[in-house]
């Protein structure tokens, strides 16, 4: 066994993993060409293309591009009917905008634990959620797995709750050969510049509900309905639209995110079919309606147990040393200090206790499990991913034989 780079041993890498997001010609070339052809706002004809070509593109009959992921959950919840005081349930294993857009909406998030296979809201824990508060479901397709929508599209029937699917991390993901996004009553994406697809910020929703569509439109643009006058304002919105640029820069990555997939796709295979092989790593799977995943990033756990209970930490910074950065990812949504709130600031939290809360499967997850890879990761060629594989193979095998190695 080859010595470990933490203990001065050659890193199974130095080279770094492909740029992203990339600055490609093309993106130069339509921002340039909106730039000096195009209006760059309301009314842009680059704006109404981005739109009808992402519809489209996630079989969706109508799109709303907006300034970013969080705006566009806070509208798509606005237009789904919620009100301040009601309840919306969440997982508290997400990125923080999915919590933090139904408090902006004067509502409650209700957290719901995950399932460990996924690291997607448990489907079996959503019911005992309900009450008669709760006004909207918020599943999020983390990392690009699509939660299991036929049990939460059939729950949203059977009690009479929308479906806002919060797919900011799922751009072209599928459900039974379906994209998400638009399989419940609407759901949201986010351009920012991690994601797959990116405009440096920016969001939209989609949906095949045109009330919600028509409701939307008015919530992402200052009150406005369509048709009326520009001075006219019915519903208390804002000015959440994209602009021309960033929606120009947005459309030819409709085509070059569907390249991207396939590679993601190869590579997500071999890392499965390779760290699947390790004892004590445990990859992530799909549920059974899952016909894509948009593998945005790559999710695995680490199980000490196997390691001689070595923790996690440890693993980070030897797999670091090798030239392959993995991390632990989000920690649990409701321990964050923004869920203290002033009673005065926030009254309708009031009877909530966010920071009694607890979810084990979330906790063991981000506190002891988590193992993250970064989106570009999943972009490299075949050495690339073959370097990831043996820097995991190198620090595991090491950690099961010599765990003498990881003392301080
Ligand atoms: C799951 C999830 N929801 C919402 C958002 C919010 O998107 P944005 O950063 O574009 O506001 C993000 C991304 O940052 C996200 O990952």
């Amino acid at each position: 066994m080859s010595k470990l780079a933490i203990h001065g041993g050659e890193p199974v890498r130095t080279k770094p993993f492909p740029e992203w997001p990339r600055p490609t010609s093309e993106l130069k070339d339509a921002i340039i060409s909106t730039l000096e052809n195009e209006g760059w706002g309301v009314g842009s004809q680059a704006i109404a293309r981005f739109e009808e070509k992402f519809a489209e593109f996630h079989d969706a009959k109508y799109c709303i591009s907006t300034s970013s992921g969080t705006t566009a959950l806070w509208v798509a919840l606005k237009a789904a009917g919620v009100k301040a005081g009601d309840e919306v349930i969440v997982p508290p294993y997400t990125f923080i905008a999915t919590a933090s857009a139904v408090l902006m909406a004067n509502a409650v998030p209700i957290f719901v634990d995950i399932d460990e296979n996924t690291f997607n809201i448990d489907p079996e824990l959503i019911e005992d959620a309900i009450t008669g508060k709760t006004k909207a479901i918020m599943p999020v397709h983390i990392a690009g797995n699509p939660v299991d929508m036929d049990r939460i599209l059939s729950i949203g029937i059977k009690h009479n709750i929308p479906i806002i699917e919060d797919a900011a991390q799922a751009h072209g993901a599928e459900w039974k050969n379906n994209k998400v996004g638009a399989l419940g009553t609407g759901g949201i994406f986010s351009f920012q510049t991690s994601k797959n697809m990116s405009a440096g910020e920016g969001g939209a929703i989609v949906s095949n509900n045109e009330t919600f569509y028509d409701i939307c439109y008015s919530y992402h643009n200052c009150g406005r309905t369509k048709g009326g006058a520009f001075y006219e304002h019915q519903f208390l919105g804002g000015n959440f639209r994209l602009n021309a640029m960033a929606s120009s820069m947005l459309i030819p990555q409709i085509d070059t995110v569907q390249e991207d997939m396939t590679l993601r796709d190869k590579n997500r295979k071999k890392l499965d079919d390779a760290l699947g092989q390790l004892d004590g790593i445990t990859i992530n799977i799909a549920y059974r309606g899952t016909t894509r995943q948009s593998n945005h990033i790559y999710l695995t756990r680490y199980k000490s147990e196997y390691f001689n209970g070595i923790p996690r930490e440890k693993f980070y910074k030897a797999m670091q040393a090798e030239g392959v950065y993995t991390y632990m990812g989000y920690t649990p949504l409701y321990r964050e200090k923004l869920f203290v709130t002033d009673g005065n600031e926030y009254p309708w939290l009031k009877d909530y206790d966010f920071a009694s809360l607890e979810f084990p499967v979330t906790e063991r997850l981000a506190d002891e499990e988590a193992v993250w890879l970064k989106q570009n990761h999943l972009l490299g060629n075949e050495e690339d991913t073959q370097d990831i594989i043996d820097a995991f193979e190198k620090v595991t095998s090491a950690m099961s034989i010599n765990p003498e190695l990881f003392k301080d």
